[in-house]
């Protein structure tokens, strides 16, 4: 239980000196992340440099940070909206359980909603702890292990138009394959550069080799596949010879299938480890025995918070045939309270009676299609006013597609 309410004076960090300080104080809190600063300055100041941090003071001694980049994320229909995204959440060891991350993140929302942003998004420690904030699982991501060397593809992906690339001097180039990708997933990120920056430093500074491959041809890429070696006490005869996946962007079809099939070429592996892909992946179809995956570890992957309910509502479309009016409770937005009228109409204020009551956590896991209402309500975490209102409902926010977003940050 939370003991007391610290008494914080709340600071916007500006200087590279109070940022790799609220940065330290992070690592301290988090324990488990190495001292970039000590073995890369140079992208530590890179990594920090586009964040917003804010202090949280007592007197002069900081106790507590929150950080937030810039970006957008991806809907359900396709549209996009800026997004906080939210890191770098740290208490001292010896002022937890005092409110002082409760200040800083209810303090960062407030500013994140003054300056624009329709929603703050992060990746949890812990499932425990941003639900309270208002915070909504908006994906999940379940592991992939695929045994290549039973496995094998039920379809025949062309070889032409892959492309092995030096993976240290491609960045540039996997930005803009993902930029350019036309119909990204729901819960999608813009990426960032801070974020580019820790990539590029693992890819570089990994303790094992890393590899590339992109598709399409030059200045038409439709995809790539980013991966690196897992460690082995001895490569060379080790009877299990994996590879772990960074990052898989594919514009279509035909791009995912000549990726994976380069895998399937590479007779060295025994095995490649998808630490973070969608619930609903096609992998399994794409093989003629599924049971040469390995699904596991299924987890809360995005957690978004609503800052300007209404911004984010027309955002989106909606299915079904009528429009339902949705009550919603908000305990840091006020005007994210009240009755809103939902469908294909559109999204608007109602003065309707309503026929659902969801908090606006349970509503953001609604709005991305990360479970469906009928899930919810078994769950006891919607209230509907009929067993039709909660199919209603399931109609209104259905997706062709679960949302994934596939990077951690
Ligand atoms: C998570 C953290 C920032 C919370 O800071 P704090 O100032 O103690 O938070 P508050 O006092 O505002 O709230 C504390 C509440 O959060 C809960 N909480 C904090 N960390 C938790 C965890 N890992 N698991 C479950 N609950 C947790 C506490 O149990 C407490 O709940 P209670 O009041 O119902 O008992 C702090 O514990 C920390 O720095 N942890 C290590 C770094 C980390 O995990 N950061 C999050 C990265 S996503």
């Amino acid at each position: 239980m939370t003991l007391d309410n610290a008494r914080i004076d709340i600071r916007t960090l500006k200087g590279d000196g109070d940022r790799r300080k609220a940065f330290a104080l992070f690592r301290q809190a988090l324990l488990g992340i190495g001292d970039l600063g000590r073995s890369s300055p140079e992208t530590e100041a890179r990594y920090l440099a586009g964040g917003k941090p804010l202090g949280g003071f007592e007197g002069d001694d900081l106790r507590g940070v929150v950080n937030g980049y810039d970006s957008s994320i991806v809907l359900p229909g396709g549209g996009r909206v800026k997004h906080l995204s939210v890191t770098h959440v740290g208490v001292a060891p010896d002022a937890t359980r005092r409110g002082i991350a409760r200040q800083l993140l209810t303090e960062q929302l407030r500013r994140a909603r003054a300056d624009g942003y329709v929603v703050a998004g992060l990746r949890a420690s812990d499932a425990r702890i941003y639900g309270r904030h208002g915070y909504g699982v908006a994906s999940w991501s379940v592991q992939h292990e695929l045994d290549l060397s039973r496995a094998a593809l039920a379809v025949s992906p062309p070889r032409e138009g892959l492309r092995i690339v030096d993976v240290r001097d491609s960045f540039p180039l996997f930005r803009q394959i993902a930029e350019a990708d036309p119909a990204p997933r729901p819960a999608t990120l813009s990426r960032w550069d801070s974020w580019r920056a820790i990539q590029e430093y693992r890819t570089i500074h990994g303790p094992t080799p890393h590899h590339a491959v992109v598709v399409g041809p030059e200045g038409n890429e439709r995809g790539f596949l980013r991966f690196h070696v897992e460690s082995a006490d001895n490569w060379f005869t080790s009877p299990r010879r994996s590879v772990v996946i960074d990052d898989l962007v594919a514009h279509d079809n035909e791009a995912w299938q000549c990726l994976i099939g380069y895998l399937f070429r590479q007779d060295i592996l025994h095995r490649a480890v998808f630490p973070s892909r969608p619930v609903d992946d096609p992998l399994p179809l794409l093989l003629h025995n599924p049971r040469t995956l390995e699904i596991s570890g299924q987890r809360d992957e995005s957690w978004v918070r609503p800052l300007n309910l209404e911004a984010l509502l027309v955002a989106r479309s909606y299915g079904g045939s009528r429009q339902i009016a949705i009550a919603v409770e908000d305990e840091v937005f006020p005007d994210n309270r009240g009755v809103w009228s939902l469908g294909p109409q559109g999204a608007e204020r109602s003065n309707s009676k309503p026929e659902a009551h969801v908090a606006i956590a349970e509503l953001t896991t609604l709005i991305f299609g990360a479970q469906s209402a009928a899930n919810l309500h078994a769950a006891g975490r919607i209230k509907t006013a009929s067993a039709d209102v909660t199919e209603q409902l399931d109609r209104l926010f259905a997706t062709s597609c679960r949302p994934h977003s596939g990077i951690s940050f």
